[in-house]
């Protein structure tokens, strides 16, 4: 049974060099989610939402998991632990993270839109690629599109109901259903934690705050949750 969900947002991958996109500076303010983060973007001009993905790749895999992916790699393999992450960037997992639900996708993965094929993809992607699987040049970066239904929601919906602790850390709060998990957890009857750099605007529904970035905020919090590291597991 799950006693602790961790949701994390784009803000526990910022010190790590990755834009966040609602920030000053972040990614939203370049590019509209219309032309790249959805269906229909995607339908009309897929060489474009390629392009944008593979940036996006590139510079994930440039980029080092830090201290707070560690600390979250840590806690991940207790028992009772789920980590959900909205971000599409693999430094939880590089950082040692197990059982990570990426509820918006991968870029490390692609999907064939003809037969739902799933792949690792390490380079970019482009849309007269073949399938891997059937070899129709319907490929698109495994995503989850504005418009479309996170992945493993029964899953993460199952442990909220369960847990006794929620933890929203580096996320904004303004996509749903993530932006909704802190009151199904705070219905459930869990402590509500928010970790971000910035907390003055968010819900209302956490019971506690934690302010600063996560690099220094995230290990002290799991410190706090599981007790310190031995040493070498830091
Ligand atoms: N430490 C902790 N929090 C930080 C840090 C930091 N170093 N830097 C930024 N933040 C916080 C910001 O204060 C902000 O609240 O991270 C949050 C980032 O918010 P968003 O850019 O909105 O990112 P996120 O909440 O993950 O976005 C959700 O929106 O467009 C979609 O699919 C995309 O998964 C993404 C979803």
């Amino acid at each position: 049974m799950i006693d602790i969900v961790v949701l994390t947002g784009a803000g526990l991958s910022a010190e790590s060099g990755l834009r966040t996109f609602r920030d000053s500076g972040g990614l939203w303010e370049d590019h509209a989610v219309e032309d790249v983060a959805t269906p229909a973007a995607f339908r009309r001009n897929p060489d474009l939402v390629h392009r944008f993905y593979n940036e996006r790749r590139r510079q994930a895999r440039s980029a080092q998991p830090n201290a707070a992916h560690r600390a979250l790699a840590r806690l991940s393999r207790q028992p009772g632990v789920l980590v959900v992450t909205q971000n599409v960037d693999d430094l939880l997992d590089r950082a040692g993270a197990q059982g990570v639900i990426h509820m918006h996708g991968a870029l490390n993965r692609g999907i064939c839109a003809a037969c739902g094929n799933r792949f690792a993809v390490t380079g970019d992607l482009a849309t007269a690629d073949p399938c891997p699987a059937c070899g129709a040049a319907a490929l698109r970066p495994d995503i989850v599109w504005f418009g479309e239904m996170p992945q493993q929601m029964e899953l993460i919906m199952g442990a909220l109901q369960t847990a006794r602790t929620f933890a929203a850390i580096g996320t904004s709060g303004q996509v749903y259903p993530a932006a909704g998990f802190v009151e199904i957890a705070n219905g459930s009857g869990a402590d509500c934690v928010e970790i971000n750099l910035d907390p003055h605007r968010s819900s209302p529904l956490f019971h506690r705050h934690i302010a600063g970035p996560a690099t220094t905020t995230v290990p002290a919090w799991v410190d706090e949750v599981i007790g310190p590291a031995a040493s070498g597991d830091r």
